[in-house]
C-alpha cells in the first residue's frame, strides 16, 4: 500500500474540489449517467490527469471524477471503475477509493452488473449486498500496511453497513421498488463463468457474481469508510437459461433498468444522516 501516492492523487484533486465530499460514488456498466445528474458546483477531473492513476478501458465507464451535488449532498463520483481484468494490479484499481477517504469522503455507495446465480432472481432485478464472496485470488490490502488508513488485519464483519442497509430497504419501499438482497462473488474475469463454476457458487452460498465491488469494498472497510453496494443483474448467470452471455446485454439491461437504481441512490442520499 503506497500512502504517499495516495496524498499526491488527493493534494493534487483537493484544490480543484469546490467542497469537501462526504458520499463517493462507483457507478458500474451502464450505470454511469447518475454522474450526468449532479447539481453544480460541479467539477469534472479524467484519471488520466491524477498523479499516479491509470485509465478505464471497461466499456460503458468514462474514466472520470466529477464532483456536485446529489440530493443536496456533496458527492465525489467516479463515472467508471477500473477493473482487475483491464491488467490494472488490484491496488491501482483501489486507489481512488482510498484518495477519495484522503479527501473527506465517509460513505462509499457501489454500483456494479451482476450475473444472477440465484435461480429466484430474475433478469433487471436490483440486489442489495448483504455481504460478499472475494474470489478473485486476490486482495488489495497485500503488501506494506498504511496505519495512516487502517489496521494490517481489517474486520469484514460488517463491511455493508448495517444501518446503511436499513436506509436502502426503506427507500426501495417508499418508492416502491422490489430489492432483493443477497451475496455477491467477485472474480477477476474477463471470461464469463462456465456454467459449473455458478453450480459451484450457488453452492457456496452466492447469489449474484461479477468482476468488481469486492476490492473497492475491501479498500473503504480497511479505511473506515462505511459502505453500501447494489447489484443490477443484467443477466442470469452461465448455464441457467439455454443461451450465451453478452457483454451488449449486460450494457442494454444497465442503461435500461439502471433508471431504478438512480432513483433508489437519490432517495437513499436525501435521507442519509447528517453526520
Ligand atoms: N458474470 C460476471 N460478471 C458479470 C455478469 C456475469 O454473468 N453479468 C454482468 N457482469
Amino acid at each position: 500500500m503506497n500512502y504517499q501516492k495516495m496524498c499526491e492523487a488527493a493534494d493534487y484533486m483537493r484544490p480543484l474540489l469546490p467542497e469537501t465530499p462526504k458520499v463517493g460514488l462507483i457507478l458500474g456498466s451502464g450505470l454511469g449517467d447518475l454522474g450526468e445528474k449532479l447539481e453544480e458546483p460541479r467539477r469534472i477531473i479524467p484519471y488520466g490527469e491524477i498523479p499516479g492513476f491509470v485509465c478505464s478501458t471497461a466499456p460503458g465507464h468514462k474514466g472520470r471524477f466529477i464532483c456536485g451535488r446529489l440530493s443536496g449532498v456533496p458527492v465525489l463520483c467516479m463515472q467508471g471503475r477500473l477493473h482487475c481484468y483491464e491488467g490494472h494490479d488490484i491496488t491501482e484499481v483501489v486507489l481512488p477509493v482510498q484518495v477519495m477517504r484522503l479527501l473527506g469522503v465517509e460513505t462509499l455507495i457501489l454500483t456494479n452488473a451482476a450475473g444472477g446465480v440465484n435461480l429466484d432472481f430474475k433478469v433487471g432485478d436490483l440486489m442489495l449486498l448483504e455481504d460478499h464472496i472475494n474470489f478473485m485470488g486476490r486482495n488489495p490490502l497485500i503488501g506494506k500496511n498504511a496505519p495512516e488508513m487502517g489496521p494490517r488485519f481489517c474486520d469484514m464483519s460488517y463491511t455493508y453497513t448495517p444501518a446503511l442497509r436499513k436506509l436502502a430497504l426503506e427507500a426501495a419501499q417508499r418508492l416502491g421498488i422490489s430489492l432483493r438482497r443477497g451475496v455477491y462473488l467477485a472474480t477477476t474475469g474477463p471470461s464469463f463463468e462456465t456454467p459449473a463454476e455458478i453450480r459451484a457458487f450457488r453452492t457456496l452460498g452466492a447469489d449474484a457474481v461479477g468482476m468488481s465491488t469486492v476490492p473497492e469494498a475491501i479498500a473503504a472497510s480497511h479505511c473506515g469508510m462505511k459502505v453500501l453496494a447494489f447489484s443490477l443483474i443484467t443477466n442470469m448467470a452461465a448455464g441457467i437459461l439455454d443461451q450465451p452471455l453478452t457483454e451488449e446485454e449486460v450494457i442494454e439491461i444497465g442503461q435500461a433498468k439502471g433508471q431504478e437504481l438512480q432513483k433508489l441512490v437519490l432517495d437513499i442520499l436525501a435521507h442519509l444522516p447528517q453526520a
